[in-house]
């Protein structure tokens, strides 16, 4: 059986290597020529668990990259779909890789949209176009939109692992597609319509959003009642049927900071909570730097190094980064910032480097990255020039600093 993925990013290159690792034939299509070229010369390091293994044993079997499609038994699409300039989701990209296969698809043709997408979009936008052609969707060629749930760092396990829906433009749509899956995904599969199944994902990634918004204004609550906002957290999770996550310095990534505007933008008057949580928590660089100010004006000419600048612990990705926008405010406040992230590089932040940041007066600490709790932390600590440590990350949970260290949690006031 033959597989066309377009979009060799985040998501398709994972699902491309795996499709051909359990022994489809896989065409793997980006426009972008020069990725392709250094993914098939090794030159790119894959951050992604198991990855750079997977796609060398790929490339030696079934997998073949290239800038253009071809003909094939499913088509699976997994392109970009940012936001525009007004917060509307573009489908450029998604619209270019369906025209891009028009011309190849042939009766008993599957075609999956991944990408994430606003409702009606499956039925309304891209059925229409394979209509044109003379197909008769369900009959003569399958449409589904199967959102796509992975946790980046852990792609490769959850592809096979998580529970899958598949949102069908028929009930043929989905019990074609539905098979296929079965192939290789271990999870639970639940079938339903394209509607359903696209408002789905943005309902999943809304919430998590929500919840974080409910959670961050429970810190700056606390903070104005002066009391312990992890303690309040830790009990209040204690009820049976309360499970609030973690507060922080602001929500970033691919997904929660752009997935809920597919809901606002279409839909402002029943979105409000969704559209205000998204404002809590684009409040929360800000909210931080003026925390942080607070101590900086114990010194002249402060100098700050920062901890972390990736958008969450433990990953290089720096998409829509609080901690990068918290780097930005105080740069553009004119202090003078040196930032230290083991996983970052590859950017135009050439203080990546632990020295950087040795000659600091302050610390910030902003993500708990594993690598700053392990044993380095006493060592590289002392390497600096004692600084006065502020941590809005609680690494102290984690680890023990030593006595003589001047050191403030600045969630906890
Ligand atoms: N990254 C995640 O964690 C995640 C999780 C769930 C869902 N998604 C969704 O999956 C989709 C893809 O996200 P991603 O993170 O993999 O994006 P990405 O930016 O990492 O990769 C997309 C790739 O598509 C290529 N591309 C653009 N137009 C193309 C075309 N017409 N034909 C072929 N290739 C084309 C780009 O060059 C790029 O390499 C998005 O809709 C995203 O919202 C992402």
């Amino acid at each position: 059986m033959k597989i066309c993925v377009l979009g060799i990013g985040f998501i398709g290159l994972p699902t491309a290597c795996l499709l051909a690792s359990v022994g489809f034939h896989v065409l793997g299509v980006d426009i972008n020529e020069d990725y392709l070229n250094k993914l098939k010369s090794k030159k790119i390091k894959l951050k992604e668990k198991n990855l750079n293994e997977l796609l060398d044993k790929a490339l030696n079997k079934t997998l073949i990259l290239d800038t253009k499609p071809n003909k094939a038994d499913i088509f699976i699409i997994c392109t970009p779909t940012p936001l525009d300039k007004d917060n509307s989701p573009d489908l450029t990209y998604l619209i270019e890789a369906i025209n891009s296969i028009l011309p190849y698809l042939e009766k008993g043709n599957i075609i999956i949209i991944e990408s994430t997408i606003p409702p009606k979009t499956t039925r309304e936008i891209i059925k229409p176009k394979i209509e044109d052609l003379g197909f008769k969707i369900g009959r003569d060629v399958y449409l589904a939109y199967c959102p796509e749930r992975v946790l980046p760092g852990n792609i490769l396990y959850e592809l096979i692992h998580n529970n899958r829906i598949i949102g069908g433009c028929t009930e043929n749509c989905s019990k074609m597609v539905k098979s296929f899956y079965e192939k290789f995904v271990e999870g639970e599969i639940h079938t339903t319509t394209a509607e359903i199944a696209e408002m789905v994902k943005l309902v999943e990634n809304s919430y998590r959003d929500v919840t974080i918004a409910f959670a961050n204004e429970v810190l700056k609550t606390c903070n104005e009642l002066n009391i312990n906002p992890y303690e309040v957290i830790f009990l209040a999770n204690k009820h049976p049927r309360v499970n609030l996550p973690d507060f922080g310095i602001g929500v970033g990534g691919h997904c929660l900071p752009i997935d809920p505007y597919f809901i606002i933008s279409s839909f402002p008057k029943t979105s409000k909570l969704i559209s205000t949580a998204r404002k809590i928590n684009d409040s929360m660089p800000r909210f931080i730097v003026s925390k942080i100010e607070k101590f900086l004006a114990r010194k002249d000419n402060p100098k700050i190094g920062i901890w972390g600048l990736s958008y969450k612990k433990n990953t290089s990705d720096i998409r829509n980064s609080p901690s990068l926008e918290i780097v930005n405010i105080l740069q553009a406040k004119g202090y003078n910032v040196k930032i230290y992230d083991p996983l970052v590089e590859g950017i135009n932040y050439d203080k990546i480097k632990f020295e950087s940041v040795m000659a600091s007066n302050f610390l910030i600490i902003l993500v708990d990255h594993d690598e700053f709790i392990k044993e380095d932390f006493k060592e590289l600590l002392s390497l600096m020039d004692t600084p006065i440590i502020l941590d809005l990350t609680n690494i102290t949970e984690k680890i023990t600093l030593p006595e003589d260290v001047e050191y403030y949690n600045l969630m906890k006031s």
